[in-house]
């Protein structure tokens, strides 16, 4: 693949009116998830609502592109078809989660670094031959009694580079996602503090690292309230705020932004997600990579019975279209009773 090649894949990915679907929940986070609806959690029901999604009538007016987890892109759905290839078939571009999760940062309690390289350039190889043609690393980072330090920022980031490098060098497009958490009491003017010294660090590192903006995206949290804060910011004032904050570090060469929902509601996400897009113009697309917002009320309504495959399939694609027009910046909170 041509260094054109990936930039049109990073294209493609925040394409008008589509965006991503996180579907590369791990597997003690989607047994989380499952046993949320009393499903027991086994290699056959994770694939079972997996497929359930994948195969939604319409799923590809809206997804662009699909990020799966390792069993998930080895896995084949009940009548032997690749689950990559149900994608890929619909003109959904498989992606897959390559870092190995947050541990426990040595000398700095409560604060966490993700875990992954080692080894990674053989796996990239590996799931490019899969079919994987963008990949995920996310980074966590906590904000609290005095957190973040800028250690684990840093480490952070340079193990974010260093994956970023290792993707464009595989030929296939990194997702850099820097996640400040929801979690806590913090004021909306907090996150924005650690968010803008997160990124300005991000994106040092993948200077440093000789990173191809162009053949990259970003997935930041929001600069929002904690979830705690007992002063909640108002849509227009995440808008306004996130989009000064990316303007001060995120380069104009980066084509996408895709933000994950990190904890909002479907609804709130989304209604966040189109403030975005109907405030100003900015140089990079704006788009979503939702994990929980784009699968609460499908995997409600599923429940693991096959008799719920259809209403699920049906809150899925009713989720995905309200999510694809604030991508446009045409939604209002109105459509979520009337559609
Ligand atoms: P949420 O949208 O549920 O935060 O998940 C997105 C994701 O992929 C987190 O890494």
């Amino acid at each position: 693949m041509s260094e054109f090649e990936m930039e049109e894949i990073a294209l493609q990915l925040v394409a008008t009116s589509k965006g991503i679907l996180a579907a590369d929940e791990s597997t003690g986070t989607i047994k989380k998830r499952l046993e949320s609806i009393n499903v027991e959690c086994t290699e056959e029901t994770r694939r079972d609502y997996r497929e359930l999604l994948f195969t939604s009538e319409g799923i590809s007016d809206y997804i662009s592109g699909v990020i799966l987890y390792d069993e998930t892109l080895r896995q084949s759905s009940k009548d032997g078809q690749r689950l990559a290839e149900i994608l890929s078939a619909q003109g959904i571009i498989p992606g897959i989660k390559v870092d190995m999760g947050a541990k426990g940062l040595a000398y700095s309690e409560g604060e966490l670094i993700t875990e992954g390289l080692d080894g990674l350039r053989e796996r990239l190889a590996e799931y490019h031959d899969l079919g994987a043609r963008f990949a995920k690393w996310r980074a966590v980072i906590s904000i609290g009694n005095g957190v973040p330090s800028q250690y684990c920022i840093e480490t952070n980031a340079h193990a974010l580079a260093r994956y970023a490098a290792l993707c464009q060098e595989a030929n296939i497009v990194p997702i850099v996602e820097p996640e400040v958490l929801m979690d806590g009491s913090h004021s909306i003017d907090e996150c924005y503090a650690v968010t803008e010294t997160v990124l300005k660090t991000v994106f040092d590192e993948l200077y440093k690292q000789r990173v191809v903006l162009e053949q990259m995206l970003l997935k930041p949290n929001m600069v929002i309230s904690g979830k705690e804060c007992l002063a909640q910011a108002d849509t227009e004032e995440v808008a306004a705020k996130t989009l000064y904050c990316f303007e001060q570090t995120v380069p104009a060469a980066v084509p996408g932004i895709v933000f994950l929902s990190g904890g909002q509601s479907e609804s709130q996400a989304t209604e966040n997600l189109n403030t975005l897009n109907e405030t100003g113009s900015h140089p990079w697309e704006i788009s979503y990579s939702f994990g929980r917002a784009l699968q609460s009320s499908a995997l409600k309504a599923w429940g693991g019975k096959k008799e719920n495959v259809a209403a699920a399939q049906a809150a899925f694609i009713q989720r995905a279209r309200l999510t694809s027009v604030a991508r446009d910046g045409k939604y209002s909170p109105d459509m979520e009773s009337t559609s």
